[in-house]
């Protein structure tokens, strides 16, 4: 096979045996070079992969964006932005130091070009730029849309990519196009955005973003359950009571106030980022790591899920939203107080769901979901609680301190894993004591600090889609979620704000467990 087709088939991610593979020569276009996505993610993704040694020569990037700039200037404003993170230790890149050479390496490859997304001449300008890449850089053909863009051009943009022929692979090289969220905003513009880009795109070239894939503790779940004999056993209804998944949040909404109130809690995070985590928790195992396979397991989880009639709406699903109080010891304006939210906003900040998926795995096993802003702290986790053991051999030990199982995959922070059980506290008596096996990720790997965008980036470019979301699974998602985004826009909350910033979140939702007898996990 020739190294032009062995580019253009999809590819494999390196396993143990070959860390140091290089991705193939390509020319990668960023529209939306001058945004904050850029800055802050992928242009810090890309210096990690080129000190990672993942890049080859033959790459370049394109930066595309409306404002009117020259490379240099382009380029400037990236340096300093990395020299800004260098040592802050606040934000997604985490360096000490910026490696000059490195940084060099990727600034001599950068162009800029100033472009409207609607411009259709603008795209014939890109391709001319492309073609001359291609002569005289090796950029070999191979093209990577990145769409760090606003959502209303998702559409526009891939279709004149489709009218200035930039995304045909009819000769051996590949194009693909990487979509950020949010893809759609509920089921029926989901479909319509779907619709409209495999008229001008193969699925195999779309690469739909949930950043929460490239956490290498979410990418874990897979080998949890799959690469151990252990777990897979119980990972079942007869052992395991509910299954709690959180993603708590400290922050608010900051500078969003715009986008968030044209959103909320439940878009913003549970058909994406959520479901990531119950589809990986409740997926059958698949056949192979393939994309096809792995995302037709987690399509098949999503679809389980069982749909919420509108009377079971107010019952199985709490919102909530915050109102002044004190985060991390410091006040904080109440979420309707925020910059570019209405005094009178009912969108909400938080949402807790129980839902119950329905397949022979899981059926009548709860599964409690919960997101928010502004909550005591951040904590993102799946807590899976076994059965409690027959007291009979306990009688006399307080219910209460029967701990039962928990198994606690920790995803940020703190990451790991911790099983805990039961074990005789050391004395005369047969008193039991609460302990915990737990595997931190520091303490065992020397993992490098990472914005979890290297891993995705690298998977467009090398073909491995399988941490991408393929088109029913998105649309899986906002099935499941559109009798909730159908019913509280025509039922307004009556008591928002419902809970003080830095709490753990709306009385509601500890009614949702108490109802059976359960109890949220602290946050
Ligand atoms: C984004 C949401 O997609 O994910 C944000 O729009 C949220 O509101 C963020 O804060 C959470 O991601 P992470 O990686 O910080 O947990």
């Amino acid at each position: 096979m020739s190294e032009r087709q062995d580019h253009a088939s999809p590819g494999r991610r390196p396993t143990t045996g070959d860390t140091a593979a290089v991705a193939p020569p390509c020319a990668m276009v960023i529209f939306g070079a001058g945004g904050d996505l850029t800055k802050r993610l992928v242009m810090p993704a890309l210096y990690n992969l080129v000190t990672a040694g993942r890049l080859p020569d033959g790459f370049r990037i394109v930066g595309v964006d409306h404002g009117r700039r020259t490379v240099e200037e382009w380029r400037q404003g990236l340096t300093d932005m990395m020299n800004q993170f260098v040592g802050s230790h606040d934000g997604e890149f985490q360096a000490d130091r910026l490696d000059k050479k490195a940084w060099q390496w990727l600034g001599e490859r950068m162009s800029y070009v100033q472009a409207e997304f609607e411009d259709a001449d603008a795209y014939k300008r890109i391709g001319q730029h492309l073609a001359e890449l291609d002569k005289t850089a090796g950029t070999a053909g191979n093209y990577l849309f990145y769409l760090a863009v606003a959502d209303r051009f998702f559409e526009t943009v891939v279709e004149r990519l489709g009218a200035a022929d930039l995304v045909g692979e009819q000769d051996g090289h590949w194009r693909r196009v990487v979509i950020e969220k949010p893809f759609g905003h509920d089921l029926p513009s989901a479909k319509a955005l779907n619709a409209s880009i495999l008229k001008v795109l193969q699925e195999q070239q779309i690469y739909r973003m949930d950043h929460f894939l490239g956490k290498e503790t979410v990418q874990n779940i897979m080998a949890l359950r799959f690469a151990n004999g252990l777990f897979e056993p119980l990972w079942r209804r007869e052992h395991i009571d509910h299954v709690q998944i959180t993603a708590a949040e400290t922050v608010g909404v900051e500078s969003r106030g715009k986008f968030y109130e044209q959103t909320g809690a439940l878009r913003d995070m549970v058909p994406n980022h959520v479901f990531q985590l119950l589809s990986l928790t409740v997926m059958e195992p698949p056949t192979s790591f393939d994309a096809e396979a792995v995302r037709g397991k987690k399509a098949e989880a999503i679809q389980a899920i069982r749909p919420l009639k509108p009377g079971w709406v107010e019952r199985d699903a709490v919102r909530g939203q915050y109102g002044p109080g004190t985060v991390l010891d410091k006040p904080v304006l109440g979420y309707r107080q925020e910059p570019n939210v209405s005094p009178t906003s009912n969108i909400e900040t938080y949402v807790a769901w129980k839902l119950q998926i329905d397949n022979w795995r899981w059926a009548g096993v709860p599964f409690y979901l919960r997101t928010g802003k502004h909550l005591k702290s951040r904590k993102t986790q799946i807590a899976i609680r076994f059965h409690q053991a027959p007291h009979a051999l306990f009688r006399d030990t307080h219910v209460e301190k029967m701990n039962p199982n928990w198994l606690i995959l920790r995803i940020q922070p703190d990451e790991g894993i911790a099983l805990q059980f039961a074990a005789k506290r050391p004395g005369l008596t047969m008193d039991l004591g609460n302990v915990s096996m737990d595997f931190s990720y520091k303490s065992y790997f020397d993992a490098k600090p990472s914005t979890g965008y290297e891993t995705l980036i690298y998977d467009c470019m090398i073909g491995d889609a399988t941490l991408f979301q393929r088109a029913d699974n998105i649309e899986a998602g906002w099935q499941a979620v559109q009798p909730i985004l159908d019913y509280w826009p025509a039922h307004a909350p009556k008591d928002f704000a419902n809970y003080a910033a830095g709490s753990d979140g709306p009385a509601a939702a500890g009614a949702l467990l108490a109802r059976s007898g359960r109890a949220w996990r602290p946050l």
